[in-house]
């Protein structure tokens, strides 16, 4: 080959691997996760890595977070960030951070469900236990939404999916869980004007229930989900659900929860 030859040659090579770089840069999604340290959080982080989103994994207490941060090292594309639902200013914080890059998909995951006051029922009630549920499970997502919301409108087909529960609005009929149960009826009810508003921002606003799911250690009953098949359905659901379903409520299998 003469020499004129060879530089075409590495033209070509340099031009066809600088094309396909900014074509992977183009085409990546960006998904937010709260709660990413641990359970369902978690593993929405590693199958979002693994289809090759970059994946912003928040989470209360990145110093104690060894998992996910162990993760991160070895999948460059997982960045770790503090964000405690709580800290409405931490919120605003992380949100300027971010200011400007759109959000494809926001995770609405972190919540509290068990805790020391397990019994949670009527006369018995723990009113600061009650305060912190609300402001954690209810207040908090809703913040996050807000404090984001820029960046999902920034998206192409931006999504926000908050996770509820069957014990929620629609009543499975669990004793106690009292500041659970309402914290998340209050999701579903807040939820709707999110997507009220998302219709007319152009941004999909989804209710899921992942189904019983076994995490914090406790050992898998007979009727639960395997978490990855949990999270790979609610995955499928964010893909396939539009802008006209906006404040529809799904389960991880693609079924719709109606009232
Ligand atoms: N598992 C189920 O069967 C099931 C069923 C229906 C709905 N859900 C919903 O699915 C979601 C995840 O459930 P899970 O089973 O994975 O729960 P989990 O194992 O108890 O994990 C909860 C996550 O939320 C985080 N979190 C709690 N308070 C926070 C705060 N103030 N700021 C930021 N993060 C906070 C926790 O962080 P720390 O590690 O710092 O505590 C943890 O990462 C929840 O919304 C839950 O209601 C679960």
């Amino acid at each position: 080959m003469n020499r004129i030859a060879l530089l075409f040659a590495l033209l070509c090579i340099n031009l066809c691997i600088s094309t396909s770089l900014v074509y992977a840069e183009a085409a990546q999604q960006t998904v937010l996760i709260t709660g990413a340290n641990r359970g369902i959080g978690f593993e929405f982080v590693k199958q979002y890595s693994d289809l090759g989103y970059r994946v912003i994994a928040t989470c209360r207490n990145p110093a104690m977070a060894d998992e996910l941060n162990t993760f991160a090292e070895s999948h460059r594309g997982v960045i770790v960030e503090h964000l405690d639902l709580v800290d409405l200013e931490g919120i605003d914080a992380l949100a300027d951070k971010y200011a400007d890059q759109p959000i494809d998909v926001l995770v609405n995951n972190a919540a509290l469900m068990r805790g020391p006051d397990k019994g949670q029922t009527f006369g018995t009630m723990d009113y600061e236990w009650f305060d912190q549920w609300f402001h954690t499970n209810t207040r908090g997502p809703l913040k996050v939404s807000e404090a984001f919301w820029p960046n999902l409108v920034a998206s192409e087909n931006g999504i926000v999916a908050s996770l509820t529960t069957g014990q929620g609005r629609y009543g499975i009929p669990v004793l106690g869980f009292a500041y659970y149960k309402s914290s998340k009826a209050a999701i579903d009810n807040l939820f709707l004007d999110v997507a009220r508003k998302g219709k007319k921002d152009g941004v999909r606003v989804i209710t899921i229930s992942p189904g019983r799911v076994a995490t914090s250690g406790e050992p898998a009953g007979p009727r639960m989900i395997p978490i990855q098949d949990s999270i790979a359905g609610m995955i499928r659901v964010f893909a396939r659900f539009t802008l006209e379903q906006n404040g529809r409520s799904f389960r991880h299998d693609g079924s719709e929860v109606t009232f």
